[in-house]
């Protein structure tokens, strides 16, 4: 089962139009318990949008990745490489799929990428108010670094390490 998933570099005009669909529709379902609609909207717009992740792919070395099971695009992660460590800036799985390991699986990518980058951290921000996803983080390896002001959203994000 988790064999299936395959990891797609997302690349084309078309492929960059079907991730802001994904991450409007699990950005919508998701964060609707912890943050407002209205925040939501504006950032979904301001960094999920066509616009926004072309400009991210293009300009700013920023990887998206779709999470693919049989065909099918189940979730997507979004990294940026930076000095001797690897930005997890995006990790989305929908809702019907989630819980069935596909998050450990990506995780594990990650860790081969950027063992074969020889990076040595992998770092990622995360709502304070996100309960359930800082706990899967932490059963992964991740450790809070810091708790910061956010400059979006419900005011405070956690800072999370996971040493390679
Ligand atoms: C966060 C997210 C990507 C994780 O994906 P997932 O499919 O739920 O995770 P998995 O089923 O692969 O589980 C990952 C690990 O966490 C563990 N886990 C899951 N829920 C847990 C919990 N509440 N407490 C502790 N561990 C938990 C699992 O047992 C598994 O560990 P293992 O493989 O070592 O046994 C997914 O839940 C998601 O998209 N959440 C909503 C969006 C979000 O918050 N994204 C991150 C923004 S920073």
């Amino acid at each position: 089962m988790i064999m299936d998933l395959v990891f797609l570099k997302i690349e084309t005009e078309d492929e960059v139009t079907r991730l802001a669909q994904l991450a409007l529709e699990i950005w919508n379902e998701y964060f609707v318990s912890i943050i407002s609609k209205e925040q939501i909207e504006y950032m979904v717009e301001k960094f999920q949008s066509v616009h926004a992740l072309t400009e991210q792919i293009k300009n700013q070395g920023y990887e998206y990745y779709f999470m693919n099971v049989n065909g099918k695009n189940i979730g997507y992660m979004g990294i940026k490489q930076g000095e001797g460590k690897l930005l997890l800036s995006k990790f989305y799985i929908h809702k019907e799929h989630r819980g069935k390991g596909y998050a450990s699986h990506a995780i594990e990518y990650l860790v081969k990428i950027s063992k074969f980058r020889r990076l040595g951290i992998i770092w990622l921000t995360v709502n304070r108010y996100n309960d359930a996803t800082i706990a899967v983080y932490e059963k992964k390896g991740f450790r809070t670094v810091r708790t910061q002001v956010a400059d979006i959203g419900k005011g405070l994000s956690n800072l999370l390490c996971k040493l390679i």
